[in-house]
């Protein structure tokens, strides 16, 4: 068992690891009658890239989702920041400084790029000019309608969406499903820049050689159970791993 995580803020220099951001214990969701997750745990701290790693079906969106407060029967500890947010509303859970690339990219067809990039904006280090910075082929395409993006524009504009709440944790799932291996790498890039930058994310991914070379450390799912966890180095080292839980 690893020890418990201390809650609060404080100096991170030597010695002291970054607080916690998102600390979930014992987390059991279901739908209807279908129990999904049984006592998943996962923390990420302030500045880490960690992933959720699991083959199809094992709970990864769900754990996200419930994180987000969009399963109804969820139960256990969600905490983000040090304040419990189980059982909240999404809005306010996303208020508190969690900004969600969802699964399928979700971006709204018919408001153009911008009104997407406004539409849940906070004031914040992430303007609009910021994200056109990050993304240039979302300001040739301002006044483009979301459903005439490309599958690649959906992408970047669902994470500049995200961004421009300014959230202190940023979550992706399956940010890179179904594009071209040049756009994927560009959303890796631009990952990779963010977390760079101090940005904390959870991320679930498909390509395990890219979440190897971008997370600190890997949380791996089997039929709503964490099945192990650890870092890059580690996952890196034991090849049974990759190939008993996710076939690669
Ligand atoms: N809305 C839903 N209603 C009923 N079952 C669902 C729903 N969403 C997912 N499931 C089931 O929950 C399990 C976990 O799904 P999911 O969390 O989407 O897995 P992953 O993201 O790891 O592929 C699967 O068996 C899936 O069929
Ligand atoms: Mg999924």
């Amino acid at each position: 068992m690893t020890a418990p995580v201390a809650m609060t803020a404080r100096p991170h220099g030597a010695g002291h690891p970054a607080p916690v951001l998102l600390h979930v214990q014992d987390l059991h969701a279901a739908y209807g009658d279908s129990r999904v997750l049984s006592g998943v745990a996962l923390t990420v701290r302030a500045g880490e890239a960690v992933t959720l790693l699991g083959r199809n079906g094992m709970g990864k969106t769900t754990t996200i989702r419930s994180v987000l407060g969009l399963v109804a029967r969820v139960d256990g500890v969600v905490m983000f920041d040090g304040v419990s947010i189980l059982g909240r509303p999404t809005h306010l859970i996303a208020r508190a400084g969690i900004g969600l690339v969802p699964e399928g990219r979700q971006i709204f067809p018919n408001l153009t790029v911008a009104e997407n990039l406004r539409v849940c904006a906070t004031a914040g280090a992430w303007t609009l000019a910021r994200v056109y910075g990050l993304f240039p082929r979302l300001a040739e395409r301002r006044t483009n309608m979301g459903g005439q993006l490309s599958g690649g524009e959906q992408q970047m504009l669902a994470i500049g969406r995200a961004l421009m709440t300014n959230p202190k944790l940023l979550i992706l799932d399956e940010a890179t499903e179904g594009l071209a291996p040049l756009i994927r790498q560009e959303i890796w890039t631009c990952l990779m820049a963010l977390k760079a930058a101090g940005q904390a994310i959870l991320v679930v991914d498909k390509n395990v050689a890219a979440l190897m070379r971008f997370a600190d450390r890997h949380v791996m799912l089997e039929k709503g159970r964490v099945v192990w966890q650890g870092s890059t180095d580690e996952l890196r080292a034991d090849q049974y791993l990759t190939a008993r839980y996710l076939g690669v």
